[in-house]
């Protein structure tokens, strides 16, 4: 998600971008990626060449943090995991100026808790894009508990630049999204589970019966099943409510191996 924030920022926004990531294969795969995208845009008279290349030149990689040196606004995309994250954001504060606002892109971990990791809490903030992030529309923007008025304010504005529309949510476990889809998700894995239906009946049956583009379960792979089950976890725990208990047999697919899309087995096979 990444390297689709990094584009919506350059193309759209027209910011100048440090992209950052542990492996300078992953940052290479993201600029060829794209490269790939932004081609289709130009063969579809939806951006000219120049544009292009002008919008790929705003965009520079690094394997190190600091990097970020010089940044005014810093978006973390990382792994949903709260010791990586909280380790993020004390390596983010003592890179980024002062005055910099720092971002998540978490799906379900509190803001207020990432912040508490600062010494700047008040610019701290939640920027939950969704995926495929150059074409959905959405950004879900989260004010922690010492969240400052201005800082929300710059996070609308940046998001907006970036063509996405805001919504705000308070900072409770899953925010707006991920509370109603993540429970959609595990509730047709447990109807997998108790053999209700089969897996593409019950894609069907959503994508057909619901009008939505993809089956749930076509969904949870395209998300990753690591990630769906991170979240509902999240909210199991947090919440307290039975209600969100992830199913069974997502913990089996995780234990697995078998994440979806990324890792070529699923609840479909991709290889
Ligand atoms: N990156 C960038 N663009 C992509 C893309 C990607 N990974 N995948 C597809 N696209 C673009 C295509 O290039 C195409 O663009 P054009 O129309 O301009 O040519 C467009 O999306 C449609 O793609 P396709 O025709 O190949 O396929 P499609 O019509 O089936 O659409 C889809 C693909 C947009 C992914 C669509 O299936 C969809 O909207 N699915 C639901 C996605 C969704 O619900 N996302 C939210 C997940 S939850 C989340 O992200 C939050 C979280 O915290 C877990």
């Amino acid at each position: 998600m990444g390297g689709g924030i990094a584009q919506v920022a350059a193309v759209q926004a027209g910011c100048k971008v440090v992209l950052v990531d542990v492996k300078q294969e992953q940052l290479d795969k993201c600029m060829g990626l794209m490269d790939k995208l932004l081609a289709k845009d130009v063969a579809k008279d939806r951006l000219t060449e120049a544009d292009k290349a002008a919008a790929l030149a705003r965009i520079t990689t690094s394997t190190d943090m600091s990097a970020f040196g010089g940044a005014s606004f810093l978006i973390e995309a990382a792994t949903e995991n709260v010791g990586l994250k909280l380790d993020l954001f004390r390596a983010m504060d003592s890179v980024a100026p002062s005055g910099a606002i720092l971002a998540s892109n978490t799906s379900s971990i509190s803001i207020t808790k990432m912040a508490a990791a600062t010494a700047r809490p008040e610019a701290v903030i939640g920027m939950h894009f969704m995926n495929p992030v150059p074409v959905m529309k959405l950004v879900e923007v989260i004010p922690g508990l010492a969240t400052s008025e201005a800082t929300l304010a710059d996070t609308l504005a940046l998001a907006t630049a970036m063509g996405k529309t805001c919504t705000q949510s308070r900072d409770i476990p899953g925010f707006i999204a991920n509370r109603i889809l993540m429970p959609y998700i595990n509730e047709a894995v447990q109807t997998l589970y108790e053999g209700i239906g089969t897996v593409e009946a019950i894609d069907t049956s959503m994508k057909l019966g619901t009008n939505v583009p993809m089956g749930p379960l076509t969904l949870a792979d395209f998300i990753g099943l690591d990630t769906c089950l991170a979240i509902m976890q999240v909210l199991h725990s947090e919440l307290g409510d039975s209600k969100y208990r992830p199913s069974p047999l997502l913990v089996q697919h995780v234990n697995a191996g078998w994440l979806g899309k990324k890792s070529g087995r699923g609840f479909y096979d991709y290889r």
